[in-house]
């Protein structure tokens, strides 16, 4: 199949919007303590608003992977860089953050999700920065091993108690 990756247009906001339905169907089928709204309780619309808002404060990017033609698969990542705040504890620093990677299911297995994590690594450096990061659930098993294997390691850990 013939993969292309390219940035992000306003005529792709329909296929981001079906990207983060289908991000949200998953997170919810895989959330254990039922914390996640179902798609017909999600405000997709209003999701994507925030997105491109943030893409926009924190000089982020989107790209969009086309297999054959077809829009395949989406990620989003934006530029963190050390406040006053930060720089308490923290050495300077500015990184970036991956905050969301989705392929259509018909399109998975086919190394779409490699190459779209691996451009936004590219347009990382190019903005300086030192790392990439990202958080997943733990029960996202599948995107937990695909991150693994592409060299990212726990750094923070969150954990849970239902009480
Ligand atoms: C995680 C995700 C982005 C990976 O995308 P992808 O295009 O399938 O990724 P790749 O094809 O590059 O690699 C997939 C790896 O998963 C495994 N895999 C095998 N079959 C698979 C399938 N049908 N679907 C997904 N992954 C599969 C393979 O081990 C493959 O590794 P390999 O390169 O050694 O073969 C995709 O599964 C997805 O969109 N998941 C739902 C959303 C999500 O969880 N996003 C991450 C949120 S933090």
């Amino acid at each position: 199949m013939k993969i292309t990756i390219r940035r992000y247009r306003t005529s792709d906001r329909a296929f981001l919007v079906d990207c983060m339905n289908g991000m949200q169907r998953h997170i919810a089928s895989i959330d254990a303590l039922k914390k996640t709204r179902p798609v017909s309780q999600f405000s997709v619309e209003r999701w994507v608003d925030l997105i491109l808002k943030k893409i926009k404060k924190y000089k982020g990017a989107i790209f969009i992977a086309e297999g054959n033609g077809k829009s395949a698969g989406c990620v989003v990542g934006i530029i963190k860089e050390s406040t006053k705040i930060d720089l308490i504890d923290l050495f300077p620093f500015r990184d970036g953050r991956i905050i969301e990677l989705f392929v259509d299911p018909s399109f998975r297995g086919e190394g779409i999700g490699s190459l779209l994590l691996r451009s936004m690594e590219g347009f990382f450096r190019k903005q300086g920065c030192k790392t990439a990061e990202l958080g997943t659930f733990a029960t996202n098993v599948r995107a937990y091993e695909f991150y693994k294997k592409h060299a990212y390691a726990d750094r923070n850990i969150d954990m849970c108690k239902k009480l």
